[in-house]
């Protein structure tokens, strides 16, 4: 039995839904439970041929066995919900807890014309931040008092705490990036919420005292997505000239790129009380470690990567993504 957090150690985007969807298909969790600030999320996970996008559903949904939640402190845009539980399939096993926060259209209207947000932050306008002022100012609307989420109803908190009495597996995920919490990170330049693994435990009902296990997840070659401060960022020529081109999932923004950022990655580590260290992109260090699943696959320009991380974050890095699939990764806990 054991609780597991993941979570982005830098400013999202690490590849946590690639890492969660592994770790769900090794650990066998009954229940994977998301929490963060709400469908401004966006998680891709491949598998196989088939590359899915979801903003609200726990990127754990790959592993079929296990139940799905969003936590009591996810704001649900019930549009994205439906629309995900259609593509995705997973009706019968998503359930959401009742006291969500409610995200109108109202609140995404206002995401998308305030000058502040929508210019200065440069939001994802998927309506989190004005749906959190709601849930602060105490209007919001809560998902037990939407009449078409009725069949998905549940008090999430209980049911996690029940299947860890039980014995059973759950995996809690993260969302967002360590940089861009609200307390944490580059204020004002952040999201609307905590990011961090403290956040991720309470956004489910789970007290500090149950979590076993908290997976920081650090990409190679850190991304920030929006304004803000990005101490590592490279020019466009220098990460082009690396290979490295990426897109948001939510914004279709392309993202900003950088180079490892030890001091943050140790500071990050240390707010989140990182147990077990995951690095994704180690392909973008050295290419010849692409698709690799073991250990001694990993060339020296890899392993001096990595043994400067485990220096970095303080505790030893477990799980080593090497590719976009799920199954491209090493893992050694
Ligand atoms: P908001 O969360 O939509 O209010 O956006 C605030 C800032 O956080 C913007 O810079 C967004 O790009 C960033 N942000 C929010 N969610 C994510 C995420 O899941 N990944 C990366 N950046 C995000
Ligand atoms: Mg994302």
């Amino acid at each position: 039995m054991s609780c597991t957090i993941i979570v982005g150690g830098f400013f999202g985007d690490e590849g946590k839904g690639k890492i969660v969807a592994h770790v769900a298909h090794k650990d066998k969790p009954s229940i994977i439970s998301r929490g963060g600030v709400g469908p401004n999320a966006g998680h891709t996970v491949k598998v196989g041929e088939k590359e899915y996008g979801v903003r609200m559903i726990p990127s754990g949904f790959v592993f079929p066995d296990a139940r799905l939640f969003i936590g009591t402190g996810v704001l649900v845009d019930p549009r994205v919900l439906k629309q995900e539980i259609e593509y995705v399939g997973v009706e019968g096993r998503i359930f959401i807890d009742g006291r969500c926060s409610i995200i109108e259209e109202k609140h995404i209207a206002l995401d998308r014309t305030d000058e502040h947000l929508s210019k200065t932050i440069g939001s994802t306008g998927t309506g989190c931040g004005p749906a959190n002022v709601d849930r602060v100012q105490r209007v919001a609307t809560q998902a037990k008092d939407v009449p078409e989420l009725a069949p998905y109803i549940i008090d999430a908190a209980q049911e996690v705490n029940n299947a860890l009495d039980r014995g059973e597996t759950v995996l809690l995920e993260g969302t967002q990036g360590f940089g861009i919490s609200l307390y944490f990170g580059t204020y004002p330049f952040v999201t609307s919420k905590d990011t961090s693994a403290s956040q991720i435990a309470a956004d489910n009902g789970v007290g500090p005292t149950r979590i076993d296990d908290v997976i920081v997840v650090f990409k190679a070659y850190p991304t920030r997505v929006g304004e803000g401060p990005f101490g590592t960022e490279m020019t466009k020529e220098e990460s082009h000239a690396l290979g490295i081109e990426e897109f948001g999932t939510v914004t279709h923004r392309e993202r900003r790129i950088g180079c490892w950022d030890g001091k943050m990655a140790r500071y990050s580590a240390m707010i989140n009380g990182c147990t077990i260290g995951a690095i994704t992109g180690i392909d973008n260090v050295d290419e010849a470690c692409y698709g690799a699943t073991e250990y001694s696959q990993l060339t020296e320009k890899a392993l001096a990567f990595i043994r400067q991380a485990e220096e970095d974050i303080g505790v030893p890095v477990k799980l080593i993504s090497t590719g976009p699939e799920m199954t491209q990764i090493i893992d050694i806990r």
